[in-house]
Formats: structure tokens, C-alpha cells, sequence
């Protein structure tokens, strides 16, 4: 397959982002795309085969939720192509992003297609696998630590716990182009099960309003938690029937992951606990 020519308009008219010349075309062998969890932002909690795999790449395709600690971890001569939104800008379209990563594994390179969190939870990581093995080119996940994980063990309490959560639920807060929620209310009105809701923090009111319509107890904790795992990580502690007043009040920047349920009674107040962010972690790891 080296050399071989790609036929996908979309991915052609993105060559100027790919940089993908002839000269790179000419690369001996297929390439590869690892779709790579970054977690939630400390670098210390990247699995050893991400670091390895980011360590071995000829470029990195990431999104505006990796950190910079975590792309500190990747060596200056990688090449790095931001495909996420940042302030102000418009994110890549998912079509786009798909077309690039065929064409940079077309064209032999080893592409680590790094994501926020775990690629396959409400990463799109999905979409990107297909389009890429649809393609004929060798692709795999390489799990991460999702952000539900990341809050939770940042502020110190299980996702789970004997008599609070017999289990837990990972649901999104936020539908394509703003469209209306379209969840379970009623099957997700379980006082039992933790909730751990991304991308919520626009439709919070409705989000909290209907699991109270739907029989879970106004005063069931909440905790919010903003940029966990990282220095500037926040945290906020609400009950269903106050969250939206409180973060109404008191907006907490993004990205933010809410969980709901009694675990959340057992998250600790303030600071990261010592040694899990430490100032040196930029550090960690350089190839
Ligand atoms: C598009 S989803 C990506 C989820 C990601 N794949 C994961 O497994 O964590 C983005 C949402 O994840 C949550 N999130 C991701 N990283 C976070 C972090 N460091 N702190 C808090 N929430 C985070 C937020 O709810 C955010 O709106």
C-alpha cells in the first residue's frame, strides 16, 4: 500500500493540514492509528503503552481536552496537529478529522490519535475507528482514564460503594446541535446508582429537575468538578435541587463532570490530595 494514492476528496483537500507530501507518500509500509486515551489531564495517569505509542509516533492528532502536561509527555520532534476547539475557534468537523487519519495512515506514517479521557467514552472514538479500518489500516484503542474516574479519585471517594451505589451510569448532558435531552429519566432515577454526567453543565437545571420529577431525593448529593486531575481542578458541593442556583452563580470553567448520588457525600473538600498533581509533573516522561 505504500505510495498508494488517496482517493478520498475530503482527505486530499486537507493535505495542507496533514502535511502529508509525496515525499511522505513514499514512506515503505501501511501506516497505523492508535486511538489513545489521554485521561483527564495529569500525565501520571496515561497508561505506559499511551506514553510508549506517543513516544514512537510520527504525529499526533489531539483534542483541545488534552492537556499540556500530557503533550509535554510527547517528544519535540513529533509533529502535532490540534483538531479540537479552542476559544473562539471552530472545532474540525468530524468528517474531516475521519478524512485526515486515513489519509495520514495512507501515507505509512504511525499516527497517535490522542483524545481526552478514554476514546471510547462520548469521544467519538468510534466514528474514527471505522473510518480508519474501513480504510484497510491496522488501528486499536488504547483505553484512558475517563474523567468520571479522574473527579472521583482526585477528590478522594469510590464511584461505587457497599450500601451507597450498587452501580454506576455514564450518560452525556448535552445532544448534537443543541438538541433537546432525550434520556431515561425514569431509569436513570435510581437513588442507587451513580450518575456521572458529561457534558452537563448547560442543561444542569433540567438535567437535576427531571430526576427530581422522576422520584430521586432533592437533597441527593452532587458534586461538580471542573478540570479534575489537574492544578486548576475546582470542586463544588450541591444537592440535586441546588446545583443549577449554585453553579448559576458560581460557573465553574470547563470541562466539568457531575456526579450524582451518595458516593458524592464522600468527596473531600479543597486541595488535590499531595502527590497526586505534584508541581513537578511537567516533568514526567519526556521522550
Ligand atoms: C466530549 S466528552 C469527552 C469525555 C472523555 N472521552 C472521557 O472519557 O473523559 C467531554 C466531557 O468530559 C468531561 N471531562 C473531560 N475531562 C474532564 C476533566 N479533566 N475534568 C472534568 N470533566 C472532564 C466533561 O464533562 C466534558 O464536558
Amino acid at each position: 500500500m505504500a505510495g498508494k494514492t488517496v482517493t478520498n476528496g475530503a482527505a486530499q483537500g486537507k493535505a495542507a493540514r496533514s502535511g502529508v507530501d509525496g515525499a511522505a507518500r513514499g514512506k515503505a509500509g501501511m501506516g497505523r492509528v492508535d486511538l489513545i486515551g489521554a485521561g483527564p489531564g495529569d500525565p501520571e495517569l496515561l497508561t505506559l503503552r499511551a506514553l510508549r505509542l506517543l513516544q514512537q509516533a510520527d504525529v499526533v492528532v489531539h483534542d483541545r481536552l488534552v492537556s499540556d502536561e500530557v503533550m509535554a509527555c510527547v517528544p519535540a520532534h513529533v509533529r502535532r496537529i490540534p483538531v479540537g476547539k479552542a476559544a473562539g475557534f471552530h472545532p474540525v468537523p468530524q468528517d474531516e478529522i475521519n478524512a485526515l487519519l486515513v489519509e495520514l495512515g495512507l501515507a505509512g506514517l504511525t499516527v497517535a490519535r490522542l483524545k481526552g479521557g478514554d476514546p471510547t467514552i462520548f469521544g467519538r472514538g468510534g466514528e474514527e475507528f471505522e473510518a480508519v479500518t474501513r480504510a484497510g489500516i491496522p488501528c486499536d484503542y488504547v483505553p484512558g482514564i475517563t474523567a468520571a474516574q479522574g473527579a472521583a479519585t482526585s477528590a478522594r471517594f469510590p464511584l461505587t460503594h457497599r450500601g451507597l451505589a450498587t452501580g454506576l451510569r455514564h450518560v452525556t448532558g448535552h445532544r448534537a446541535r443543541d438538541a433537546a435531552l432525550d434520556l431515561d429519566w425514569a431509569s436513570l432515577a435510581d437513588p442507587q446508582t451513580t450518575l456521572a454526567v458529561y457534558m452537563g453543565a448547560a442543561n444542569m437545571a433540567e438535567i437535576a429537575a427531571q430526576l427530581i420529577r422522576h422520584g430521586m431525593p432533592a437533597d441527593l448529593p452532587v458534586l461538580a468538578v471542573s478540570q479534575a486531575s489537574t492544578p486548576q481542578e475546582q470542586r463544588l458541593h450541591a444537592t440535586l435541587q441546588d446545583i443549577a442556583a449554585l453553579l448559576a452563580r458560581k460557573p465553574l470553567p470547563a470541562p466539568v463532570l457531575f456526579i450524582v448520588g451518595h458516593v458524592a457525600a464522600l468527596a473531600e473538600d479543597g486541595a488535590l490530595p499531595q502527590g497526586l498533581c505534584h508541581p513537578e509533573w511537567r516533568l514526567v516522561a519526556h521522550g
